[in-house]
């Protein structure tokens, strides 16, 4: 082959304004001596003119000058100097530093984001995470969970009497009643009975929730509060029903209001938070009542609730024979606003009742159907092929939350609060059914 300084002659005599000119030997003896020129009056530093020279005589095979190739290898060559920062200047520079910090920032975000989703409990729009800092057992079948912010994000403050939903799995969630003290910022506490016939709830909480694991829970919500415009306040619990009346104790207590807390168990080996409600600030505010039979109970219930002192009212949690019991009773001396009852696992609202058929129509997806008196909305637009999200189908947990747009709800759950219902721009249709002949549904 022909030395270099030939070729570098005959690439000037084709290109005589070359600024740099750059020359590969051919690594096969029948291919041509490939060379590329930037001129001095290049756009850019990559706007290559090629030229392939016979590499034994010199002689011209190839002659690409930059200005005459085409449009896509101008544009092509000017991508490259761009990638390389060698247009546009410091912005340019600046860019393309940003975009390769990019990179580490992608893997950092995408790594974590992978993680969450593996390894951290759901988060939704209504959730939270925490973390299960403690567990102790109030008695034997009654775990006391201690929860945390697990994210450094402050818990929402809560009213007593309030609760919370707590997402044991993807798809069992369970409503709790928070039982610490509403002056308490950095943690809820729940305390969860393992039901014999539980559905699963109460015996995930105690079998497979251990300290340290992270939970998804929702921001409280309260539909049992404490009405302080009360004179006295009466709080009936029964069993494991202590819970949204323990808070609500506490901040009578705090607030220095008249109460009584009437606390009925199995037996001292069954009361949960005994010790607690034992001290001696409690003294004369609280009595336990151990295995009462029912007709007992109702003997004891009638005197005790056959009178009400002007302006006091009443709470009642617990099985729901006993609240039953309870509402029986106190309905003949006790107005119904000053009545206030927590309902968890069974809504009594929610079959009870006329039952009469109506129309609903889904204002987004189209379509008006007929919801028969044996079923709910939820079930009707099932049968259609149209699911909403449910979890508790009893009208406590929230879960299948709909937008009203128009037509008057019959509100049967126990999930919705007051000023909501009036609001009448939401409804419940797990068990929540109409006034009118139609409502018109967000769906
Ligand atoms: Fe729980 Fe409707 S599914 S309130």
């Amino acid at each position: 082959m022909l030395p270099a300084e030939t070729f570098m002659k005959q690439t000037l005599s084709l290109v005589p304004a070359a600024r740099e000119i750059t020359l590969t030997y051919p690594r096969k003896a029948s291919s041509p001596v490939e060379i590329y020129v930037i001129e001095r009056d290049a756009p850019h530093p990559n706007a290559r003119t090629y030229v392939y020279l016979d590499p034994y005589t010199g002689e011209a095979l190839r002659f690409e000058p930059y200005a005459t190739s085409s449009v896509g290898n101008r544009i092509y060559r000017w991508l490259g100097s761009l990638h390389t920062g060698n247009v546009g200047g410091l912005p340019v520079q600046l860019l393309l530093f940003a975009g390769i910090l990019g990179v580490p920032v992608l893997a950092y975000t995408g790594i974590r984001s992978y993680l969450r989703r593996k390894f951290i409990a759901r988060e939704d729009v209504r959730g939270l995470q925490a973390r299960v800092k403690t567990i102790s057992s109030e008695t034997s079948e009654i775990k006391v969970f201690e929860l945390h912010s697990a994210n450094r994000v402050p818990l929402p403050a809560f009213t007593p009497g309030a609760h919370i939903d707590v997402w044991i799995d993807e798809d069992l969630v369970r409503q709790y009643s928070l039982c610490n003290g509403s002056d308490e910022k950095n943690r809820y506490v729940i305390a969860v009975k393992r039901e014999p016939d539980s559905r699963g709830g109460s015996r995930a909480m105690h079998e497979r929730i251990a300290e340290g694991d992270l939970l998804s829970i929702s921001t409280p919500r309260n539909h049992f509060p404490l009405d302080l415009s009360a004179t006295h306040h009466l709080l009936l619990a029964g069993g494991i029903g202590i819970t949204p009346l323990l808070s609500m104790a506490r901040e009578l207590q705090k607030l220095n209001a008249s109460f009584a807390l009437q606390y009925f168990a199995r037996s001292v080996g069954y009361t949960a938070f005994h010790g607690f409600l034992s001290r001696p600030e409690f003294r004369g505010k609280v009595s336990f009542h151990y295995a009462l039979e029912v007709d007992a109970l109702r003997l004891y219930l009638h005197k005790l609730l056959w009178h009400r002192s002007p302006g006091a009212h009443l709470y009642v949690c617990g099985p729901r024979p006993f609240m039953d019991l309870v509402e029986e009773i106190a309905t003949a001396s006790w107005p119904p606003q000053t009545i206030h009852a927590e309902y968890f696992n069974a809504n009594p609202m929610a079959y009870a009742g006329a039952r009469a058929p109506f129309e609903v129509t889904l204002a987004l997806s189209g379509g008006t159907y007929s919801v028969s008196a044996d079923k709910t909305i939820v079930q009707a637009l099932e049968g259609r092929g149209i699911e909403i999200p449910t979890s508790c189908e009893q009208g406590v947990c929230g879960t299948c939350v709909t937008g009203l747009l128009d037509g008057e709800a019959d509100h049967r759950d126990a999930f919705l609060t007051d000023a909501e219902r009036r609001a009448g721009d939401k409804i419940m249709p797990c068990v929540s059914r109409a006034k009118s002949k139609l409502l018109v549904l967000d769906l």
